[in-house]
């Protein structure tokens, strides 16, 4: 099978590390890729988000399966086009995927198929804010609508400082806060049938101790020793179906990946966030317990067989990711400073994500740059494992939590 994988972040790197490793998989191709991509796949150089080109780039190479990585060529019409060619794709055309393209668009999902979320408004002016953050009181929800790398929402106590983000976006959710631990569940949907992978959870806040401004993740661990027994079945029961069929109902068959992101309330698990895609760092340790090869597994989402493949099987113990950032992330992140302590361990191995190669040497090109997975029978093992390679890892000015899976 040839496999094109489409992104350039740790998520990809993930999922070619995985497709890599599957024996039906002939050849490799990302576009673009990163430093570390390049090492287990050949990268292309288009742009991600231009239907054409990713179509074309396809064709070019008898691509049998295109996994499209990120929202943005989701959103811009990447599945579309590469499915109008006649090739199977892994992920949501460009209707679909608005359920991570707008939060206004699954508010409307998640109530018509009746899912547990937050109580919300969509304003389109600072009066409608007002009102309702004032209705809602603190800790106060803003959500700017449009897509936004994870930096789109503001949770605070300060009503002004929600006003200010109300302001300084077109058009925002605002909604109810929902309290309790936050978890991840991925389903792979085929348009019909939806199978749920094993439960993550990830860190958002940048700096320990959940401190500091919202990120896309520093962190993330799986299995969750701690969730409650039935977890994902309740969440495929109230949340994915009722999701995915309201999607089907409207013409909009969902095939790809749906995330779930949860709060586990007092009343329940109840959706905070929808992504049309894999999240990045929790796909880094997903996948790296998943031993049913994975190629088959998304080829089967592309082509409407999910419901004809064995369930899907684990490796026993844990998995630890922990992302190392560039200076000044997120605000302003540092690049082009070298990178080294890269090499693998035992037990842990690093997953590039914001890196290029310059002048044959590895450099830092985002603001996350990497993620060290440790594995290890237990969760503590699996971290220490981590970090230890964390430790190695040298790259001025980076910053990373000490604290993701404790
Ligand atoms: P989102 O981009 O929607 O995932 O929001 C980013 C982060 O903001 C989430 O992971 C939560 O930590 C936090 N958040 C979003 N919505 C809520 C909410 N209704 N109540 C509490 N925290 C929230
Ligand atoms: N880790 C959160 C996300 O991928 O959105």
């Amino acid at each position: 099978m040839r496999v094109l994988v489409i992104g350039s972040g740790g998520r990809e790197h993930a999922l070619c590390r995985s497709l890599k490793l599957d024996p039906q998989v002939s050849e490799l191709h990302c576009a673009p890729g990163n430093a570390g991509i390049a090492e287990v796949a050949s990268l292309h150089d288009i742009v991600p988000t231009d239907p054409l080109q990713v179509a074309e780039l396809a064709e070019k190479l008898g691509a049998d399966l295109v996994v499209v990585g990120p929202e943005a060529p989701l959103v811009a019409g990447v599945a579309d086009a590469v499915r109008a060619a006649g090739i199977p794709c892994f992920g949501p055309g460009r209707e679909a995927a608005m359920i991570e393209g707008s939060k206004a668009f699954a508010k409307d999902i998640m109530n018509a198929a009746g899912v547990p979320t937050a109580r919300s408004y969509t304003c389109a002016t600072p009066e409608e804010a007002r009102r309702a953050l004032e209705e809602f009181g603190g800790p106060y929800v803003v959500k700017d609508d449009g897509l936004a790398a994870g930096k789109g929402v503001v949770v605070t106590g300060d009503l002004e400082q929600a006003l200010d983000h109300a302001r300084a976006c077109e058009r925002v959710v605002i909604e109810e806060f929902l309290d309790g631990p936050e978890v991840s569940l991925f389903a792979l949907c085929d348009g019909a049938t939806a199978v749920a992978l094993q439960p993550a959870q990830d860190f958002k806040r940048a700096y320990d101790g959940d401190e500091g401004p919202n990120t896309g993740g520093m962190g993330a661990y799986t299995p969750l020793p701690w969730a409650p027994e039935g977890l994902s079945e309740q969440v495929m029961r109230e949340v994915v179906h009722p999701t995915v069929d309201e999607l089907a109902r409207r013409g909009l068959p969902y095939n790809g990946v749906l995330y779930v992101g949860l709060a586990l309330t007092s009343k329940g698990p109840k959706v905070i966030e929808f992504n049309a895609r894999f999240g990045d760092p929790e796909t880094q340790v997903v996948l790296d317990r998943l031993e049913t090869p994975l190629a088959g597994v998304l080829m089967a989402c592309a082509t409407g067989t999910l419901g004809e493949q064995p369930p899907l099987a684990y490796r026993e113990g844990s998995a630890v990711a922990v992302v190392v950032a560039a200076e000044n992330y997120p605000a302003d992140p540092v690049k082009g400073d070298e990178i080294t302590g890269l090499e693998p361990t035992e037990h842990a191995y690093v997953l590039h994500a914001g890196t290029a190669v310059k002048d044959g040497r590895t450099v830092s090109a985002g603001g996350r740059v990497l993620a060290v997975v440790g594995t290890g029978p237990d969760q503590e093992s699996a971290r220490n494992n981590a970090y230890e390679l964390v430790g190695r890892v040298r790259l001025r000015g980076s910053h990373h939590r000490t604290d993701i899976a404790r």
